[in-house]
C-alpha cells in the first residue's frame, strides 16, 4: 500500500538511531522510496553511508546544498514527501519543532512540508516523562503532528521504563495508516480470526490449521481505513495489531461469549475465524493416562455463532467465510442464504496459495443477488482491501 510513495525519514541523535537502518529496510520492502535527513548528532551514532546504502538515495544533512541543478534541498524534499517520519525523535528535535525553530535541514523541512508528520520519540525515561517534553509533544499534536507513544522496556541507559523507540512494525503500520484514505471512518467493525481450541483434558485439545492471517489482515486494513475495530482472536502466533481493541479467546464457547458481548456496538461483523464445529463433550480434570487400547472421545456440536447472529441482524452487515474442499460455490451460496449473510468469502482449501497458513489467498466473494466476484491469487492484505471495498458499498 506504500508502493510509489515517497517517505522522508528524519534521523536524530539518540542511541536508537541504529534502528533507523532496519526501519529503512522495512519501508523499502513495501515498494516505496526513502530519502533520509540526518541531524549532525545522528551521524555520531550511525554513519550516513549505512543509511545511504540501505535507502539507495543520498543522505541529506546540509542546509545549504542544492539537490539536482537548482533545487533548494529543504524545499524540494519537503514538497516531494508524502510523509515525514522522524525516528528516532529526541527531546531536542521535539522541543525545537514545538518552538517553531528551523536551525538545520530537518527542522526547516518539518516547517516547510505540507505532508503529514509522524514523530516517533526515543529517549531516557526521565526525559520522556519530563513535563516540558510532554508539553512540547502536546503542542505538536495540537498543531496536527502525529506522535507515537514510546515503547516500554529496558533502555540503553540501563533503566527500565518508557522511552524506547516504538516497535518498527508499529511505525510502519502508522505510516500506512496515515497514507490511507479514511473511507471507513465512523464504522465499528467486529472481526473474528484464528482457530479455536477445544480441550478434552488440561493439556490436550482439538484444533485446526488456521493461522489467523486473513482475519488479522482484515482488522489491520479496516483500522487503517478509519474503522474502529474489535478483533476477537483464537490462539495465533501473530503480533497484536496496533490500534485495535484486541480480545483473545481460546474455545468456540469463549468466542461466542465475546462476540455476543461486543455485537451491540458493531455496524459490521466479519467472521473469518475457523471456529471448531465440534468440541469434546467432557473435559477431564486430570491428564488422561496412557493405556493400551483406543481412547474414544465423544464430540458435540458447538454453537454456530454466525448463524446465531444472522438470526438477529438488527441492520448489521454480516460477512462470513466458507472454506470448502468440494463444490465451493454451491456450498458457499447455501451458507450465505442459510446464515442470513450479506457476503460470503469462499476459498477452496485444495488450491495452492489459498486458505490456512499462507500469506496469500484465492477467493470468490458471493453476494445475495447471486453475484460472484472471482479474485486472483493475492496477498491477504490485498484480499482484505477488496473485501472491505465490497463491504463499504453495503453501508450505502
Ligand atoms: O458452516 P461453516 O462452519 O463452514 O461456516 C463458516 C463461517 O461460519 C465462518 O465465517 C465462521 O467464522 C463461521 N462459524 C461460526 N461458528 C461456528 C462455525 C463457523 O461463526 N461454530
Amino acid at each position: 500500500m506504500l508502493k510509489g510513495k515517497h517517505i522522508l525519514l528524519g534521523v536524530t541523535g539518540g542511541i536508537a538511531a541504529y534502528k533507523s537502518a532496519e526501519l529503512i529496510r522495512l519501508f523499502i520492502k513495501t515498494g516505496c522510496s526513502v530519502k533520509v535527513i540526518m541531524t549532525r548528532h545522528a551521524t555520531e551514532f550511525i554513519t550516513p553511508l549505512t543509511l545511504q546504502t540501505l535507502s539507495g538515495n543520498p543522505v541529506f544533512m546540509d542546509m545549504f546544498s542544492l539537490i539536482r541543478d537548482h533545487d533548494i534541498a529543504h524545499i524540494a524534499l519537503a514538497e516531494e514527501a508524502d510523509v515525514l517520519v522522524i525516528a528516532p525523535a529526541t527531546a531536542n528535535i521535539i522541543g525545537k519543532m514545538a518552538a517553531g525553530l528551523a536551525d538545520d535541514l530537518l527542522t526547516t523541512v518539518a516547517l516547510a512540508t505540507k505532508a503529514p508528520v509522524l514523530i516517533c520519540p526515543a529517549m531516557n525515561t526521565n526525559m520522556y516523562e519530563n513535563a516540558i517534553v510532554r508539553e512540547n509533544m502536546r503542542k505538536l499534536a495540537s498543531r496536527g503532528c502525529h506522535i507515537m507513544a514510546a515503547g516500554e522496556g529496558e533502555l540503553a541507559c540501563k533503566t527500565e521504563g518508557s522511552g524506547r523507540l516504538p516497535d518498527l512494525q508499529d511505525i510502519l503500520d502508522e505510516v500506512q495508516s496515515l497514507l490511507t484514505e479514511k473511507d471507513l471512518a465512523g464504522k465499528r467493525i467486529l472481526v473474528t480470526a484464528g482457530p479455536t481450541r477445544e480441550p478434552f483434558d488440561p493439556v490436550r485439545f482439538i484444533t485446526n490449521y488456521s493461522s489467523g492471517k486473513m482475519g488479522y489482515a482484515l482488522a489491520i486494513v479496516a483500522r487503517r481505513r478509519g474503522a474502529a475495530v474489535t478483533l476477537i482472536s483464537g490462539p495465533t502466533v501473530l503480533p497484536v495489531p496496533s490500534g485495535v481493541d484486541f480480545i483473545p479467546v481460546s474455545s468456540a464457547l469463549e468466542m461466542r461469549e465475546a462476540v455476543m458481548q461486543h455485537l451491540k456496538t458493531a455496524d459490521m461483523v466479519i467472521k473469518s475465524a475457523a471456529v471448531a464445529d465440534f468440541r469434546p463433550s467432557t473435559r477431564a480434570d486430570d491428564k488422561i493416562k496412557k493405556k493400551s487400547g483406543p481412547l474414544t472421545l465423544t464430540l458435540e456440536r458447538n454453537p454456530d455463532i454466525l448463524a446465531e447472529i444472522g438470526k438477529k441482524k438488527e441492520g448489521r452487515i454480516l460477512i462470513g467465510f466458507a472454506m470448502e474442499s468440494e463444490d465451493l460455490v454451491e456450498n458457499a451460496k447455501a451458507k450465505l442464504m442459510k446464515k442470513n449473510l450479506d457476503l460470503i468469502v469462499a476459498n477452496d482449501v485444495k488450491q495452492s496459495g489459498a486458505g490456512f497458513q499462507t500469506d496469500t489467498n484465492i477467493v470468490k466473494i458471493l453476494d445475495r443477488a447471486g453475484g460472484i466476484e472471482e479474485l486472483p491469487l493475492m496477498d491477504k492484505m490485498e484480499v482484505a482491501g477488496r473485501i472491505l471495498d465490497r463491504a463499504k458499498q453495503l453501508f450505502k
